[in-house]
């Protein structure tokens, strides 16, 4: 039997949690007012069946409002087909990261030619036009309230844009407004096809196509000032072994370390292809940020030696608890217009995953701040924050015994001056007490301001936005 301490965090919420005031201890700053939104899963079982991994789990949206000193909390279920089919049937109904439903026959056959694709936007929150959307890596954002988190439906796009994937952490040019992402066309020819979102449209419009014989799974994407940057991980697929294998999608992916890692760099305005990169294998889900300087591209990406994580992340693994679990290490790769390598250098040793930067004021820029989630205790998942200065590789760490640190989202102090004057917010499971609680700390120090604690231990959560004044204030992705 497993028993391991952050067991919670992998476990199901079988209740909404209605807006409610909780404890607050510390003192909240006057200026932080505003609603950290977060995503992630918290349904991980459906009448007998249990899901795999934990990227599969059905979407719970948390949120915590603050004002006047005061937090309150409320949680509710992303109310999808996928969710919606699943509580009706008492079954898994639809394909996930690494769950397939149980299929008779029939609807194996059937489902090959009409997959009901999943809409169970696990996995982040953004702002598209007028409205807020959950999203994941099927190209289906759902609208919800932020107030009530009561979901609104699908998104519905003011375009004829095609595409089976995508990545559940778009960009914005911080100026403008414009959204970036791209979808992966799969097919006899697939392609990775870039589009823009100018604000406030529902239009995407195509900038770039790339065709490609073996897609990448690819989590995220870099965004400079003048560059996108695709970078294709060689853990790919064979399109045609994804549409007719009946095995679940992610495990139709194979590492494929001789192929490099490639970095595919497109003109954000022109969409022409400027270069392709090859650095050394690796893998990851995120990038950090990306800038120029003196014509040469840097890319920082949260990078593993190789796709081994996937495997890591099955909800039997981390229920048991895996020594080898560790997160990824921030490295830079050096684009240069005189070479065609990207070459690559380690700028911290401290562990890093769910990168967080100021980004209003500096993704795609030179920066020196990144907070993130990272390990301390051989197979405790996530049991400490961290900030690392890129420029130096000094860290700075926040760690609590028996607590596990999610995403800690930076918050500018208004009219801040240094990148990092603010806070990071992070939802932390107490094991001992199980029970989370939103921390908040000063991100300069990393020491803490307060605390407010949750009635019950939450499922851990991938990603969040703070919204200040109903705007979205760090737009990340
Ligand atoms: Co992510």
């Amino acid at each position: 039997m497993n028993n391991v301490p952050y067991l919670a965090g992998v476990t199901s919420l079988d209740d909404e949690q209605p807006w409610q005031e909780i404890p607050v201890k510390g003192d909240l700053p006057d200026w932080l007012e505003g609603t950290l939104l977060r995503n992630g899963p918290a349904v991980f079982e459906v009448g007998e069946r249990t899901y795999n991994h934990w990227f599969d789990g059905l979407a719970m949206l948390r949120a915590f409002s603050i004002r006047d000193g005061t937090v309150r909390f409320g949680a509710r279920y992303l109310r999808t087909k996928s969710f919606a089919q699943a509580m009706e049937s008492g079954t898994i109904a639809r394909s996930e990261f690494a769950t397939d439903p149980c299929r008779t026959l029939f609807g194996r056959i059937m489902s090959i030619f009409r997959p009901a694709i999943t809409d169970n936007a696990n996995i982040n929150i953004t702002r598209l036009a007028d409205e807020f959307v959950a999203m994941t890596e099927t190209p289906i954002p759902v609208r919800f309230d932020p107030e009530t988190l009561k979901t609104l439906g699908p998104v519905t796009f003011d375009d004829d844009v095609r595409g089976d994937l995508t990545t559940a952490h778009p960009h914005h040019d911080a100026a403008t407004g414009t959204l970036y992402n791209y979808l992966t066309k799969l097919g006899r020819t697939s392609s990775y096809r870039l589009f823009r979102i100018d604000s406030p449209s529902r239009k995407r419009e195509l900038i770039a196509s790339l065709e490609v014989d073996r897609p990448a799974y690819m989590h995220s994407f870099g965004l400079s000032e003048r560059y996108l940057i695709v970078t294709e991980f060689p853990f790919v697929v064979n399109p045609l072994r994804l549409a007719f294998s009946g095995k679940p999608f992610i495990t139709n992916y194979q590492w494929q370390p001789e192929r490099g890692t490639r970095f595919h760099v497109f003109d954000r305005d022109t969409g022409k292809q400027v270069g392709t990169w090859e650095g050394p294998p690796c893998f990851a889900f995120h990038h950090v940020n990306a800038f120029e300087m003196e014509s040469t591209l840097y890319v920082d990406i949260a990078t593993y030696p190789d796709a081994r994580i996937v495997e890591q992340l099955y909800l039997e693994n981390l229920r048991e608890g895996d020594k080898d679990l560790h997160p990824g290490k921030l490295h830079r790769f050096a684009l240069s217009p005189h070479a065609t390598d990207a070459r690559r250098e380690v700028l911290s040793e401290v562990g890093l995953e769910l990168p967080r930067i100021n980004y209003a004021r500096r993704n795609g820029l030179p920066y020196t701040y990144v907070w993130g989630a990272g390990n301390r205790k051989p197979g405790h998942f996530t049991d400490q924050l961290v900030k690392i200065d890129v420029r130096t590789g000094e860290a700075i760490l926040w760690y609590e015994e028996g607590t596990y640190p999610g995403e800690p989202v930076f918050v500018s102090r208004p009219d801040a001056a240094a990148e990092d004057d603010g806070l990071v917010l992070s939802v932390v499971l107490d094991a001992a007490r199980d029970a989370s609680f939103l921390l908040v700390l000063d991100a300069r120090s990393l020491t803490e301001i307060a605390r407010a604690r949750v009635p019950v231990a939450l499922p851990f959560s991938f990603h969040g936005q703070f919204l200040r004044n109903e705007e979205v204030v760090d737009l990340h992705r």
